[in-house]
């Protein structure tokens, strides 16, 4: 499967995405590599890198965690920037299981949720980040917090935000896919 280039927030790509087992999500991110990323001087597979790379840093036993931040953009471009998260959670669940799954499915949500909780997290936003945030419903209102904070995930779905925005440094020099491929064969290997 060939990524799309994704140059434009707005845009629209129906197009279906469907993993057969991991190798296909390795073929995947290897060709991330030529897709540029809305945010300026990066690629995609740059920023999946240094997501991950941020989340082994923090949590370096939680290989599930570090996963779910390599591949949480793996639909951009595939579908509505809005729906990239969903779309791209049903995707990887076959693959890596319901725990990565839902960490892709709530990383934007993190953020919607983080904008109110966290005071200092609004200024770590790219320009690009906050333009995309509106199209993805803004900051969370009081009911919408109080069910995020209920789901299992939620604090978690928070470090790979955190990480994720951390992750858009041009030039940054972290491991490569290569340094990545045992970690998810392995998470594969033991989905729950
Ligand atoms: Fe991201």
């Amino acid at each position: 499967m060939t990524p799309m280039p994704t140059t434009d927030v707005e845009a629209f790509v129906p197009a279906a995405i469907q993993f057969n087992d991991v190798e296909d999500v390795i073929a995947f991110l290897d060709a991330l590599g030529a897709s540029p990323m809305i945010e300026p001087g990066l690629v995609e597979l740059d920023h999946a890198l240094q997501c991950a790379a941020e989340l082994k840093a923090l949590r370096p036993d939680d290989e599930e965690l570090q996963v779910a931040g390599l591949v949480h953009d793996i639909a951009h471009g595939r579908c509505h920037i809005r729906d990239h998260d969903r779309v791209g959670a049903e995707a990887l669940r076959p693959i890596f299981g319901d725990r990565v799954a839902n960490l892709v499915a709530l990383h934007v949500e993190a953020k919607r949720y983080l904008v109110v909780a966290d005071d200092g997290y609004r200024a770590r936003l790219s320009p690009v980040s906050i333009k995309t945030m509106e199209l993805q419903g803004g900051a969370m209102n009081t009911a919408e917090i109080a069910a995020f904070e209920a789901k299992p995930n939620a604090q978690d779905a928070c470090l790979l935000r955190m990480a994720d925005e951390a992750a858009k440094l041009a030039g940054r020099d972290v491991p490569g896919l290569n340094a990545w491929i045992d970690t998810l064969r392995h998470v594969a290997s033991s989905r729950s």
